[in-house]
């Protein structure tokens, strides 16, 4: 199969495109013929050295597609399901890859293997922050940085369905526009505004 290996860190002349075979499931794992692979910052990191990795290695930590084979032990996937992962192991960047079955979920049907690759950790981000960190409640207030980015349009949208008044900080009307599109009710623009002022 094509999958992308670096053998040295630095810019992105360092990935390679090559022919590895095709993994096998070991125990416990699930191999996904990947319809869609996601693209993080983290990537660069690793691929730079500022983040080191083994080499040589694959990059890549989100990935989604229909599950091709399962290892031994295996129950809670069958071959023909969908599945997403978000949180590696690396290698995401190939035709199939192999990962543990905890790491990984179902994708429901509706829900494209784009968006589950591109959305599942930045939802995952927005979930922990909303239920864990603190139980967002209806009627309270939060402050989201970055509104308008990717973890920020999913925040934005959540909290509002969850009957919080939200304040979002975005760096240009465009953005603080695309913010007021997913629930942010207040747009504080940081760049000409006193934000603490203004939360106040
Ligand atoms: N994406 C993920 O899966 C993920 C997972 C875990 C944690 N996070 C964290 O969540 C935060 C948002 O991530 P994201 O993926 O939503 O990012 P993003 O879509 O790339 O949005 C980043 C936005 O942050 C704002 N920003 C403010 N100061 C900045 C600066 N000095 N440099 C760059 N951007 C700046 C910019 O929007 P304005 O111009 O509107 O300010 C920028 O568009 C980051 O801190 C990231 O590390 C992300």
């Amino acid at each position: 199969m094509k999958a992308v290996r670096i053998e040295t860190t630095g810019g992105p002349e360092v990935l390679r495109l090559v022919d590895v075979p095709r993994p096998v499931p070991g125990a416990g794992e699930i191999l996904i013929a990947q319809e869609a692979v996601g693209l993080n910052f983290i990537d660069t990191y690793q691929r730079s050295g500022l983040y080191p990795v083994k080499l040589p290695s694959g990059l890549g930590l989100e990935g989604a597609g229909v599950v091709e084979a399962v290892g031994e032990g295996v129950t809670r996937f069958r071959p023909g399901d969908r599945a997403a992962y978000c949180t590696g192991p690396l290698g995401a960047y190939a035709e199939a890859h192999a990962v543990p079955a905890g790491r990984a979920v179902r994708v429901p049907d509706g829900i494209t293997s784009e968006l589950a690759a591109a959305g599942l950790l930045k939802g995952l981000t927005a979930q922990f922050l909303l239920r864990s960190c603190h139980a967002v409640q209806p009627g309270e207030t939060i402050l989201v940085h970055a509104a308008a980015g990717g973890v920020g349009l999913i925040l934005c949208q959540w909290a509002k369905a969850l009957g919080a008044t939200v304040i979002g900080t975005a760096g240009s009307e465009a953005k603080a526009a695309l913010a007021r599109e997913h629930g942010c009710d207040h747009v504080i623009l940081y760049r000409r505004e006193d934000v603490a002022a203004r939360v106040r």
